[in-house]
């Protein structure tokens, strides 16, 4: 069947937000359309080939950003700030793995959200949903609730200066390996994961030295001075992706893709196989995310991986697993199972919140850091018993001090979420909560590498 990028048109649509005025929504699809793009397909190309060590079980992927970037959270110092946490939790994961980091921002375009109701009610007033600040804003009033296309263009012009000063960071010198105990931000100074990190900076640093009297420093090697970190984002408005498609004409592919971010993903909600969601990224040319929640029939999996990857291409597509800590390890392994024996080639990538959102007493919506971890212990332990490579994990995290999953060695309790309870939609880990989890998972790499003493134990 021809694909187009408009095809998704012709198919039923899950999550798509009413806009009373049409005419104002085709001006401003036609005004992205005319827009540079936001990344080049040869960098997504890039991204898709180290998906394909991952696949392979060569390198290991860490996915993680907010749940939804806001307008309102927009700032220079909070987007340092979670590039610091992830250069980070990168750097703890590179000993607990011994393999390359891939690294994958959820930012620069993750402003869409799906919704379990398309109505709220609040002592019996009833309005739409807030679906994320490229449709409609979070206040509780009619007005604000009215879906506005003028916000896509915001959302595009966000992204790209986000994204601007993304690369800055990565290549300008933040990432700079001898400056790795710098990448501690204040929130976290003092705690004892900030400690922990420091140790761990400490033998880095030991061993730069040991490098750099042997001529290899930043300047004569690139890779110590800079990193790569990729930008991705749930395809959820399939209208905003359309208008940031553009034809590779640069590489010998010629084919098309999404511009809109590296990588992009389908949601568990508009994963149907005959829905315009899954007609849309099959065409595209990015490496593409699949969220495998616990309704995810085994041979449907099969089937949405042939029309997804129909050419088997290793790093073409990420299974974003997100079953809850109560259900992975009766729901993971026929997932694991059906793909193994179908012989697709797949990154399995653990998102260990999505199943495990609760609500506290006091009415926030919330998670436990100790469900995070039981989740992605359930994964590692269901991909040794198929005989599969658990080759990635996927967080709701910020590197602001907030207050919005309890628990953690710095420990929030359900009393003190209101304190700093900032997220436009799910609860993120704060820094410290990211990098405690990233020690623990360090630690699972490690022993599953060579049996040894945890890298916790360790430092
Ligand atoms: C998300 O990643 O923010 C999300 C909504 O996830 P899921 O599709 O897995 O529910
Ligand atoms: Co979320």
């Amino acid at each position: 069947m021809t694909w187009q990028p408009k095809s998704w048109r012709d198919h039923p649509i899950q999550q798509v937000p009413e806009y009373p005025d049409q005419a104002k929504l085709s001006t401003v699809e036609s005004k992205l359309a005319a827009m540079p793009p936001l990344v080049f397909a040869g960098e997504a190309q890039s991204l898709k080939r180290k998906l394909g060590e991952v696949a392979e079980g060569r390198a290991f992927l860490l996915q993680g950003g907010d749940c939804a970037e806001s307008f309102a959270e927009f700032s220079a110092d909070n987007i340092r700030d979670s590039f610091k946490i992830i250069l980070q939790m990168a750097v703890v994961l590179t000993f607990g793995a011994s393999m390359p980091i891939v690294k994958v921002g959820r930012v620069a375009g993750q402003f869409a959200k799906p919704r379990s109701s398309p109505m709220e009610s609040i002592e019996g007033v009833e309005l739409p949903s807030y679906r994320g600040d490229m449709i409609n804003a979070m206040g509780f009033s009619a007005g604000e609730r009215i879906p506005d296309p003028k916000r896509l263009l915001r959302v595009y012009e966000q992204s790209a200066a986000t994204l601007n000063l993304l690369r800055a960071f990565a290549q300008g010198g933040l990432a700079d390996l001898t400056k790795v105990h710098s990448w501690v931000t204040e929130f976290l100074e003092g705690t004892p994961e900030a400690e922990k990190f420091q140790e761990l900076a400490g033998r880095i640093q030991e061993s730069l030295d040991f490098m750099r009297a042997c001529g290899i420093t930043p300047e004569t090697a690139r890779p110590l001075a800079e990193t790569e970190l990729y930008t991705s984002h749930e395809a959820l408005l399939l209208n905003y992706e359309e208008a940031m498609t553009r034809r590779d004409t640069i590489t010998d592919e010629k084919d098309w893709y999404s511009t809109s971010a590296h990588m992009i993903w389908i949601g568990d909600r508009t994963r149907q196989p005959d829905g315009a969601h899954v007609e849309y990224m099959r065409g595209i040319g990015n490496p593409i995310g699949l969220k495998c929640g616990p309704s995810l029939d085994p041979d449907e999996l099969v089937r949405l991986i042939e029309t997804l990857n129909p050419d088997n291409v290793p790093g073409r597509l990420t299974l974003i697993a997100r079953m809850g800590a109560d259900k992975v390890h009766a729901g993971l392994p026929p997932l694991l199972k059906a793909v193994k024996a179908s012989g697709a080639s797949v990154v399995w990538c653990c998102d260990p919140m999505h199943g495990n959102t609760i609500k506290a007493s006091s009415g926030y919506k919330t998670r436990r850091v100790g469900d995070v971890m039981a989740e992605v212990k359930g994964f590692f332990d269901a991909h040794d018993e198929v005989g599969t490579y658990p080759g990635g994990v996927h967080f709701e995290m910020t590197g602001q001090n907030v207050t919005e999953c309890v628990g953690g060695v710095v420990e929030v309790t359900e009393a003190r979420l209101g304190d700093r309870y900032h997220t436009h939609c799910d609860p993120r880990l704060n820094g410290a909560q990211a990098l405690e989890l990233a020690f623990l998972i360090a630690d699972l790499l490690k022993q599953r590498r060579d049996g040894g003493i945890g890298l916790s134990e360790a430092v």
